[in-house]
């Protein structure tokens, strides 16, 4: 399932829309029941109004329906140079935690296929969330 993921999240990367920064983000997103949702970074010349790579997967998914999800694989890197591990930023993980609990795991990967696991529990410990609005 990695090699599945990694290959939708490089293949959503060749869309992003990255003329400001130049840096070249692409998300997989698997649901509970196996489907692939992916994003890419999408950009614009009032630069505040960027959305990343994850939340365009995430927003993309919800708005079809998807509330249950396993994983979510990450390549990113300087004009589509994966040669570093891209993690998803803090606004990203807290989009995340609406729906995805801390197992969730976030996989990110290199050019050459090196990749790190972790989990959302992990990346936003402490979070802020539904229950603390009841
Ligand atoms: N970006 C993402 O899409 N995801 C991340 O995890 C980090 C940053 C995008 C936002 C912006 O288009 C560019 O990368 C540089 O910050």
């Amino acid at each position: 399932m990695i090699e599945k993921l990694t290959e939708a999240a490089k293949k959503a990367a060749e869309n992003s829309y990255s003329p400001y920064s130049g840096f070249t983000v692409g998300a997989a997103l698997l649901t509970k029941d196996g489907k692939i949702y992916t994003g890419c970074n999408i950009e614009n010349a009032a630069y505040s109004v960027a959305n990343c790579a994850e939340r365009t997967a995430f927003f993309k998914a919800v708005s079809e329906g998807e509330r249950e999800f396993k994983a979510m694989a990450v390549v990113g890197g300087r004009d589509g140079d994966f040669t570093d591990f891209c993690y998803p930023c803090g606004v990203c993980r807290q989009a995340l935690s609406e729906f995805c609990g801390e197992d969730f795991m976030i996989i990110t990967i290199k050019e050459n296929g090196e990749y790190k696991k972790t989990t959302l529990g992990e990346l936003l410990p402490s979070s802020f969330g539904k229950e603390n609005l009841s």
